[in-house]
């Protein structure tokens, strides 16, 4: 692939004034879409679906409403698919319908392959009949003992970042917004639910219709089918999830309201009417998935006592960071997540107060200055090179945290209000578009760094920031009051100065054990960890960040008696963020690595597909 930027051509003009927004000095063509949506853009997708739960088939049509953007009206067609059987293509403008030839390109491993339909320049609409297949990337199809409630099955889709294209042929790009309707069969007794209008009240017919109509890319695409309940928690939120979880994921969620009411104070009304999740089975790969009006979260983040609803901030921020204004390409992924992070933080703020958003700001730059320490310099920009690469190597720290200390920079430059005022005017301005990093560079230079005075300006260090590895000098350092007492007592339980069952740890929080584990050797010696274990129950506990954080640190020092928690644990959740950590440590040592090729020998099936293309790489190939 050739990273060729849309130079525009004379008659380019026209083109950029309904394409892309006309703020964008640059528009970058996405690398990792086959489309041409400098000629053709899909306006709105009507979508069929019949879920199969036998054959893991959906078979159906997409609709798509088609304009041509440029005055090229040879131009055909170009969608992306992946693995999809197409079974044939109709063309319509005005009454006349007929067949169209379309021709599916040759299969590459990262993009899938193109479906090109050679349409007559006035054609308005594009019906694809397709089936998927039923190892589609976005797609698991889960057995009822893998559900919560063993009795019905499930299915889920997760199109974030290029897998849409798997279950829906589409523009597979960030770049294209469009609206979508949807009508969708499953069994009976099952709920279908999307990203989209969802009706608390849906009666479990088995047909369901759903409308979304507010432009949005196709990596928000989104459809959960099983035996779904729902429960209210505030005026416009609410918790969907298997009934056995749904009032336990109520509890745990009850702040939804407050968080959005945060949220629209600081960056204006929230656009998309209800705000529901859905928590998933547990082999959601993902802590959450921002899908619009329906966030899907996975059942990890429920400790109990809301230690982990950061997760939440997270997701909800996504509708304005994300989902209102959305990065153009995957190399500007840190515009969706650096901002989400940092408005994670401020909502958490707001609504359970400073110390608790100060401390996860403290373990969010801790992880991040770990993993640079391991990522080579060409990694740690945050408008990242991924020519020839899956978006997917590009999740790392940096787009998160990075991203989001670059904005808490600004934040300290130019304080709090004058960016808090940015910020919304930001979110006004390009909402329901998709930008890419120089279009917010120039928005952000004439809207706050030309407002304050040169000095300001050459602080904000805006082109180091976006564009160099590493973390800058003059950059934010978080400080948490309450953790200074965790490091002095881990320092002196390290020192043998203190005994584990001595630590006051009964009292920690969430937050307070996971700096401790930060705050300890990679090596601490089976012995302590017996010792912390006995006194603390480790290698039982409920809350998974810290179980995690223990399993690794279990790993690390050959700790057997967390073995079997370990292998459960990899083998009863399927996120990737504790999935890789773990495998990647267990390879490294020759024991670890027969062990882990035994999990993953049963754990395979279980996880999701995007799971399994990252967990196969780490422990060698199929282990079927
Ligand atoms: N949008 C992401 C999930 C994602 C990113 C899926 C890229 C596929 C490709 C989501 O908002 C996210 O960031 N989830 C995090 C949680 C967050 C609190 C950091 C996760 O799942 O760990
Ligand atoms: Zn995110």
């Amino acid at each position: 692939m050739i990273a060729a930027r849309f130079t525009a051509p004379l008659l380019g003009i026209c083109l950029m004034a309904s394409s892309t927004f006309a703020a964008d000095p640059a528009p970058e063509k996405d690398l990792h879409s086959f489309s041409n949506p400098e000629h053709l853009r899909v306006k709105s997708l009507f979508l069929q679906l019949d879920v199969n739960f036998e054959t893991r088939v959906l078979t159906g049509d997409a609709m798509l409403t088609i304009e041509r953007v440029s005055a090229d009206k040879t131009q055909p067609l170009v969608l992306d698919t992946r693995g999809l059987k197409v079974l044939s293509v109709t063309e319509i403008a005005g009454d006349d319908s007929v067949d169209a030839k379309f021709v599916l390109g040759k299969v590459d491993p990262i993009l899938g392959q193109s479906l090109t339909i050679p349409i007559r320049a006035n054609t308005t609409m594009v019906i694809v009949n397709y089936k998927t297949s039923p190892n589609a990337s976005a797609l698991q199809w889960l057995s009822p003992a893998q559900t919560a409630g063993k009795k019905k099955p499930y299915l889920f889709t997760q199109s974030e970042a290029i897998d849409a294209r798997s279950w829906v042929p589409c523009q597979d790009t960030p770049a294209v917004r469009f609206t979508y309707k949807a009508a969708v069969k499953t069994p009976p007794g099952l709920l279908a639910v999307m990203s989209a209008g969802n009706d608390p009240e849906q009666k479990r017919t088995g047909e369901y219709s759903f409308e979304m109509n507010q432009p949005i890319p196709s990596y928000l695409l989104a459809l959960a089918v099983g035996d779904i309940a729902f429960r209210k928690v505030g005026p416009r939120t609410g918790v969907y999830a298997e009934p056995s979880v749904v009032d336990k994921a109520a509890r745990e969620f009850s702040d939804l309201e407050a968080m959005v009411k945060a949220c629209e104070k600081l960056y204006g009304p929230y656009q998309w009417g209800r705000y529901d999740v859905l928590v998933m089975p547990p082999s959601f790969p993902f802590g959450g998935m921002e899908n619009p009006r329906l966030t899907f979260f996975s059942p990890t983040i429920i400790a109990g006592d809301k230690s982990l609803v950061s997760v939440a901030a997270h997701e909800l921020a996504h509708s304005w960071s994300g989902n209102l204004v959305t990065n153009a390409t995957w190399r500007d992924f840190w515009l969706n997540e650096g901002f989400t992070v940092y408005i994670e933080r401020r909502i958490m703020e707001e609504v359970y107060g400073k110390a608790r958003a100060d401390e996860e700001a403290v373990l969010g730059k801790q992880t991040l200055v770990k993993e640079l320490a391991e990522l080579p310099k060409s990694d740690q920009i945050l408008h990242i090179d991924l020519k020839g690469r899956s978006p997917d190597s590009g999740l790392s720290d940096v787009p998160y945290e990075k991203g989001a200390l670059f904005l808490k920079h600004l934040e300290g430059v130019y304080g709090r209000e004058a960016f808090d005022k940015f910020l919304k005017s930001y979110f006004a301005h390009f909402a329901f578009h998709s930008i890419t990093t120089a279009t917010f560079a120039k928005y952000l230079d004439e809207n706050l760094l030309r407002q304050g005075d040169p000095t300001q300006r050459a602080k904000a260090n805006v082109d180091e920031w976006l564009y160099q590895p590493g973390i800058p000098a003059g950059a934010p350092n978080p400080t948490a009051p309450t953790f200074a007492a965790i490091e002095a007592q881990a320092r002196d339980f390290l020192a043998g100065k203190t005994e584990a069952a001595n630590l006051p740890a009964k009292k920690w929080s969430t937050q307070e054990w996971l700096h401790f584990f930060d705050s300890v050797p990679a090596k601490i010696g089976t012995d302590r960890m017996k010792d912390l274990d006995a006194a603390f129950s480790l290698t039982t506990s409920g809350n998974s960040e810290v179980l995690f954080q223990w399993l690794l640190l279990a790993v690390k020092n050959d700790y057997a008696p967390a073995y079997p928690r370990l292998e459960s644990f990899l083998t009863e959740q399927g996120r990737r963020k504790f999935l890789q950590p773990l495998y990647e440590e267990l390879v490294k040592t020759g024991d670890g690595k027969a062990r882990a090729v035994a999990i993953y020998k049963k754990a395979r099936p279980t996880y999701h597909p995007s799971a399994t293309l990252s967990i196969d790489a780490i422990v060698g190939g199929k282990e079927k």
